[in-house]
C-alpha cells in the first residue's frame, strides 16, 4: 500500500531479531520481493536481542525490550542508508508498521480496553521515539487485511500466510531466550509445520503456535535410558479476527506423526502436549 503511495522513497527493512522460525528469512525475503517488488534490506540484528533479552523470563519484560530492540535496529538501518545515500542523503522521518486493530486493543489502546499484553508495535515502543508512525492498517482486523491484500493483487500464498507474531519465538518459550533454547524450538516448530502442510491443513487452521516449557522438566524414557527433558506444546487455533478463538480439532492421526517426529528427532524434548483452551480463557499466544 506504502509503496503504491511513495514508490521508490519506500525501504523495506526486515529484521532477523534471531527469533524467527526455521527457513523464515529466506522465505519472506524470496516470497514479499518477488512478489511486491519493493526494495527490502535484510538487518541481522540477533545478537543485538539475544544480548537484550539474556536471562530474562518476565513476558512483559520480553515484550517491552524486544519493541524497544526493534526501534533501536530501525534507528540503525535508518543511519546507514542516510549514510549510504552520501549527498543526497536526508533524514527519514516516517516508520510504517503494519499494526492492526487487535494489537492495539490488546496493549490497552481502545476505549476503556485491559492491558493483556504489550504488543512489540503498540505497547512495547520506547518512549524516546523519534519516528514518526505511519500505520495504515491501524483500524482493519486481519480478514480486512487479507481482503486489501486481495485487491491490491498480492500472491495467495503471502495474503493467506498465516500470522507470526513480531516477537516471534521469543514469546513461545517459557523460561529463558538462549540460543539452546531457540534451536530446540525451531527443530519441533519445523516439524509442526511440515505436518500440517502434509495434511492440508494450513488453510484450516488460523495459526499453529509451538510452546517450548523450557523451565519444566519431566521424566521420561527414550531408547533404554532416562530422560528428564521438557514438554513441548502444540497450539493449534480458528478465529476470524484474533480477538476470540477455539482450539483446532486436529485429528488424531496427525496429532501422532507430530508426537512421533519430535520426540524421535528432538532429543532434548520427550513429551508432546495439546493446549485445547479457546481464547478466552488462554490467548493465542503464551506469553
Ligand atoms: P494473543 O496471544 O494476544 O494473540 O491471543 C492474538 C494475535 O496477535 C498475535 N500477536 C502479536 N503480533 N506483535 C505482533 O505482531 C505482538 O507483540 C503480538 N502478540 C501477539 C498472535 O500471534 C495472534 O495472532
Amino acid at each position: 500500500l506504502v509503496h503504491r503511495a511513495v514508490g521508490d522513497q519506500l525501504t523495506c527493512i526486515f529484521v532477523d531479531h534471531g527469533l524467527l522460525r526455521a527457513g523464515e528469512r529466506e522465505q519472506v525475503e524470496r516470497d514479499y520481493a518477488a512478489s511486491s517488488g519493493v526494495k527490502i534490506v535484510t538487518v541481522d540484528e540477533s545478537e543485538r536481542f539475544l544480548k537484550a533479552l539474556a536471562g530474562v523470563k518476565d513476558p512483559e519484560q520480553k515484550r517491552k525490550i524486544i519493541g524497544r530492540e526493534f526501534i533501536r535496529a530501525f534507528e540503525d538501518a535508518q543511519r546507514a542508508l542516510v549514510k549510504e545515500a552520501g549527498e543526497a542523503g536526508e533524514e527519514i522521518k516516517f516508520l510504517v508498521q503494519g499494526t492492526l486493530y487487535p494489537d492495539v486493543v490488546e496493549s490497552g489502546g481502545g476505549e476503556g480496553a485491559a492491558n493483556i499484553k504489550s504488543h512489540h508495535n503498540v505497547g512495547g515502543l520506547p518512549e524516546d521515539l523519534s519516528f514518526e508512525l505511519i500505520e495504515p492498517l491501524r483500524s482493519l482486523f486481519k480478514d480486512e487485511v487479507r481482503a486489501l491484500g486481495t485487491e491490491l493483487g498480492l500472491p495467495e500464498n503471502l495474503v493467506w500466510r498465516q500470522p507470526f507474531p513480531g516477537p516471534g519465538l521469543g514469546v513461545r518459550i517459557l523460561g529463558e531466550l538462549t540460543k539452546e533454547n531457540l534451536d530446540i524450538l525451531r527443530a519441533a516448530d519445523l516439524i509442526v509445520r511440515e505436518e500440517l502442510t502434509a495434511a492440508g491443513l494450513d488453510r484450516q487452521i488460523w495459526q499453529c503456535p509451538v510452546v517450548l516449557l523450557a523451565d519444566v522438566r519431566s521424566v521420561g524414557v527414550q531408547g533404554d535410558a532416562r530422560t528428564y527433558g521438557h514438554p513441548i506444546v502444540i497450539r493449534p487455533v480458528v478465529t476470524e479476527d484474533a480477538m476470540t478463538a477455539d482450539w483446532f480439532r486436529l485429528p488424531y492421526e496427525v496429532l501422532e506423526r507430530i508426537t512421533n517426529r519430535i520426540t524421535g528427532d528432538v532429543p532434548e524434548i520427550n513429551r508432546v502436549v495439546l493446549d485445547c483452551t479457546s481464547k478466552p480463557p488462554g490467548t493465542i499466544e503464551w506469553e
